[in-house]
């Protein structure tokens, strides 16, 4: 008999963003650059930083009770998480147990998602499949990341860049709308345009590492930017045509946060007006997993996605990874 499977929605969303703001005029007491460099190379404006030594978990924590909360559910009804990060609490254990016991979910199956950037995209469609199929009900999605816990204060090139934050969301099998599609791609060969190449098995943290900095965020910039409007581009065009649609079909865009110049890119190659596209980079800029998961929890807690609105959800990063996914709310 064949399996029917069950249509799949976001029932309740939330964020969690530290309250200390990082302004370009700080940056500028930090490194040499200028509130002009950066806002007209990225857009960015100010970032939240979390306080150190803070886990990534308990930004997460704050994220999911708050879209537990507005999902009129409890801990308890939850049957996964799953975690999108790449600044983990540790190596391990993964961040969804820990966030587990913390919001005391513990009827659920926990593990954790490294697609970087993409992370959040990722995750949603994995915990699609699981709510799809009939294994569990409830799922919940979090993208967090303090980044800044791996980020060189003292290059210019990429401290400008990132911040930290966490957004969330239940997902459960709904009567209508819901995840239309998604579309997740990959090239690892493009692998080491950015990482952070120290504290793993390859390079495991000693005196030399951290003398060298390697435990931190390594980037080639100019190669990854010409890669990311190629791969966003594709990824939002393919989740389109699979799901049917036009561009007027579409409600709010919802691009990574990463540089404005690849959103204006990617606004221009699919005529795009700005009216159509939501936008947080000014204030956060690149929170890598966390940034769609709260761009998407702020457009919904914001009412410029209402219910029945069509969003395409569209990132890419480190892997290179890249994905994206249509959702009716
Ligand atoms: N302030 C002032 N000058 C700077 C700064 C800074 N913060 N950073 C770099 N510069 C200088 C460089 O030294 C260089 O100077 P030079 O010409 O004398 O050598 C000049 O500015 C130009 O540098 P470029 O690297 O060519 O600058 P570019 O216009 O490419 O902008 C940027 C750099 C913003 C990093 C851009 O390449 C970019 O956004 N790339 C994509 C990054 C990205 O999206 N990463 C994804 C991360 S997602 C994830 O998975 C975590």
């Amino acid at each position: 008999m064949e399996h029917k499977k069950r249509r799949v929605g976001i029932v309740g969303v939330g964020k969690y963003l530290p309250e200390k703001v990082l302004t370009n005029a700080d940056l500028e007491k930090m490194v040499d650059t200028s509130d002009e460099w950066i806002v007209t190379r990225t857009g960015i404006k100010e970032r939240r930083i979390a306080e150190p030594g803070t886990p990534t978990s308990d930004l997460a924590s704050k994220a999911a009770l708050q879209a537990i909360a507005r999902a009129g559910m409890k801990p308890e009804d939850i049957e996964l998480i799953i975690v999108a990060t790449v600044t983990g609490d540790m190596a391990f254990p993964s961040t969804a147990c820990v966030v587990q016991d913390k919001i005391k979910a513990y009827n659920s199956s926990c593990f954790d998602i490294s697609a970087a950037c993409t992370g959040y995209i990722y995750a949603l469609a994995t915990a699609e499949q699981f709510i799809a199929n009939g294994t569990y009900r409830n799922a919940l999605v979090i993208g967090a990341e303090v980044i800044t816990s791996s980020i060189d204060w003292k290059d210019r090139s990429t401290c400008v860049l990132f911040g930290d934050g966490a957004g969330a969301c239940v997902l459960s099998s709904v009567d209508e709308g819901g995840i239309l599609g998604s579309y997740l791609a990959s090239d690892g060969r493009h692998a080491s345009l950015l990482e952070r190449p120290g504290g793993g098995s390859r390079m495991p943290l000693a005196k030399d590492v951290l003398d060298n900095r390697m435990h931190f965020l390594k980037m080639q910039g100019n190669e990854i930017f010409k890669l990311a409007v190629r791969y966003m581009l594709k990824a939002a065009e393919n989740v389109l045509e699979k799901c049917q649609l036009e561009i007027g079909d579409i409600k709010c865009f919802i691009p990574h946060q990463a540089n404005m110049r690849i959103i204006d890119a990617i606004m221009k190659r699919l005529s795009l007006p700005p009216s159509k596209v939501y936008l947080n980079i000014e204030r956060y800029g690149n929170m890598s997993a966390a940034s769609t998961a709260v761009a998407l929890s702020e457009a919904i807690e914001y009412g410029v996605l209402k219910k029945g609105d069509k969003t395409v959800l569209v990132a890419f990063g480190s892997g290179l990874t890249s994905g994206s996914c249509v959702i009716e709310i």
